[in-house]
């Protein structure tokens, strides 16, 4: 007799044409109505599964594991994996994975999107012209910032980091950044020659300062009330990484003091939440963690979630696996 397959929990909804390929290996157990878990439910559904494959939004901790002794591999389809304790993954014996390296171009091109819309007002000028607000054109109508010939600064040079970079040649832009450590001649080169610099000099200098940073208790609040103060009151400041690495509070007295030009957020420290003071500034372009929402990335990054626990349950080592 055929032993029976093993179980799989896919955590949110997600492209079944896309799921179809976990069939011939597991039997799924899906969330159709898409809804989010309590840590209470995940450890229940979770009970005799091989795997999982989830979103950010699945929390993984020591007390979760410690409730499921067949659990194999939980394979996130994002490129970040705060929400995975990987010291307790690995304490249980469970491989933890992420899907890298997708999502690099479609999540540059946000961060681009977010700046241009936070540098030139689209959003502020869109509301003002829905809400039948405009009576004439001026000559300081909705004045912003140039992008092409400014300086953009990055924090956080890896992958995504440096596909943003490599977008600023097309605006002639001098492209700085800051990271843990800096990258080699050729690939600053490959990244419209960005030049490394310390984080003073890059909160200083930059005209429009992206994160790209991962989060993490080293990076939570990096950028706060003391940050802030030392950037241009020119300047832009866009977040397509995750919510933590911005003191909100901070962020919002800068804003509101116009001590920063504006800011372009996708994403918020207790997110789907906001702090609702930034509903009432106009100098923010706020978006509800799309960067990597693309047909073709999102459909990739399942892909790649996919093919890790495939790779587990085959008894090889999963190409993304993080705690090795
Ligand atoms: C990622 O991949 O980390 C994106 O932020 C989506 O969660």
């Amino acid at each position: 007799m055929k032993s029976p397959k093993p179980k799989l929990l896919v955590a949110r909804a997600m492209f079944p044409d896309v799921l179809a390929r976990l069939n011939d290996y597991f039997e799924l157990e899906l969330n159709q109505e898409d809804r989010i878990f309590s840590p209470e439910e995940l450890t229940e559904r979770l009970q005799g599964k091989f795997g999982m494959i989830c979103t950010s939004s699945a929390k993984v901790n020591q007390e979760l594991l410690s409730k499921l002794p067949e659990l194999k591999i939980i394979s996130t389809i994002a490129v970040g994996y705060d929400n995975f304790d990987l010291q307790a993954c690995t304490q249980y014996q469970v491989m933890a994975t992420n899907a890298p390296d997708v999502l690099n171009e479609t999540t540059a091109d946000f961060a681009w999107a977010l700046m241009m819309a936070t540098a030139r007002r689209v959003t502020e000028a869109e509301h003002f012209l829905r809400n039948g607000e405009w009576q004439k054109w001026g000559v300081d109508f909705f004045v912003g910032a140039d992008i092409h010939g400014s300086r953009l600064g990055i924090l956080g040079m890896g992958r995504i980091g440096q596909a943003i970079a490599r977008r600023a040649a097309g605006f002639g832009m001098d492209v700085i950044y800051h990271n843990r450590s800096r990258l080699s001649a050729e690939q600053e080169t490959a990244a419209h020659r960005a030049r490394y610099v310390d984080k003073e000099s890059l909160l200083r200098e930059s005209d429009h300062l992206i994160l790209a940073l991962p989060y993490s208790p080293e990076s939570h609040h990096s950028i706060a009330a003391a940050e802030l103060a030392q950037m241009k009151s020119s300047a832009t400041l866009i977040n397509i990484a995750r919510g933590g690495i911005v003191d909100d509070v901070a962020l919002i007295a800068a804003l509101r003091n116009r001590q920063i030009a504006g800011a372009g957020l996708d994403v918020f420290e207790n997110e789907p939440r906001f702090h609702p003071d930034f509903l009432e500034l106009k100098n923010v372009v706020l978006t509800p963690h799309i960067a990597s929402a693309s047909e073709r990335t999102r459909r990739a990054m399942v892909n790649r979630a996919i093919t890790n626990v495939i790779a587990a349950v085959r008894g090889e080592v999963p190409p993304d696996l993080l705690n090795r």
